[in-house]
């Protein structure tokens, strides 16, 4: 389980997060939902020591984060974004073994997990040695799910993965990674303002407002069924 316990986060004048808790279960699919600005992306990146809290703790069973070397964490935790940000003169496969290298894994074992990965993912044979540019960008998205992969995280934090994928595409990455988080018994936390993909995916749905506060969390049936509020009928239409 990753519990965030009373996490502020100031920058400057800005509060970010004020006293945020969540416990976010492991081998489930957690969806934060909120507006811009809310505090979605400082809240993922605490979990990889990307950002540290002003204040309050993030754990991870139940050693808090603080505590753990940010290269040794980062290799337990897997993270994707909606830029891809593949290098452009590296081959598909390339991309994504060189994480598994960087990792600690040796470079036959880093080579078949990057091969495992892609396939997992759904990337045909005959793209593994062509270029990133030579790729759809639901393609390219394949593939940035399967470089964090790679490294065999447990935990997997997704900041709007498919928000530049057409509709069509989305809904198969969508699909694709809930059968991979059962698959592997991932622990994800997915950021996202698509109410449809927050309903979709998620095992947990939290909905966030301003500074991180927690207008509802449940299950997505739950919160469609009986919103606590005006923000919550609102932000998911009902
Ligand atoms: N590095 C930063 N420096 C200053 N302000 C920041 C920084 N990162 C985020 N913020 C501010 O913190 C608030 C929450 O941002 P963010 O976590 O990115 O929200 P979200 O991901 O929900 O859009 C916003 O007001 C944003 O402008
Ligand atoms: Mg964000």
């Amino acid at each position: 389980m990753i519990e965030f316990d009373r996490v502020s986060k100031k920058y400057g004048d800005i509060t970010a997060l004020n006293s945020f808790s969540l416990k976010v279960p492991t081998a489930k699919i957690t969806v934060l939902m909120g507006l811009s600005g809310s505090g979605k992306t400082t809240a993922i990146r605490m979990v990889n020591k990307m950002v540290t809290p002003t204040s309050g703790s993030v754990s991870i069973d139940g050693v808090d984060v603080a505590a753990r070397d940010a290269v040794s964490l980062r290799r337990t935790v897997g993270y994707v974004i909606q830029e891809v940000g593949l290098l452009p003169h590296k081959t598909v496969r390339e991309n994504v073994s060189l994480i598994a290298r960087i990792a600690g894994q040796p470079a036959d074992v880093a080579e078949g997990n990057a091969t495992e990965m892609l396939t997992m993912v759904g990337i045909d044979e005959q793209f593994f040695s062509r270029y990133p540019q030579q790729l759809s960008g639901g393609q390219q998205q394949r593939v940035g799910v399967a470089r964090a992969l790679a490294i065999k995280p447990n935990i997997l934090l997704m900041d709007e993965p498919f928000g530049a994928v057409d509709p069509i595409v989305r809904e198969e990455l969508q699909d694709e990674l809930c059968r991979i988080q059962r698959e592997l018994g991932l622990t994800i936390i997915f950021v996202t303002h698509d109410r449809h993909e927050a309903v979709k995916i998620a095992d947990q749905l939290v909905v966030l407002s301003n500074g991180g506060h927690i207008e509802q969390a449940g299950a997505p049936s739950e919160l469609t069924a009986t919103p606590a509020n005006a923000f919550v009928r609102k932000i998911l239409g009902v």
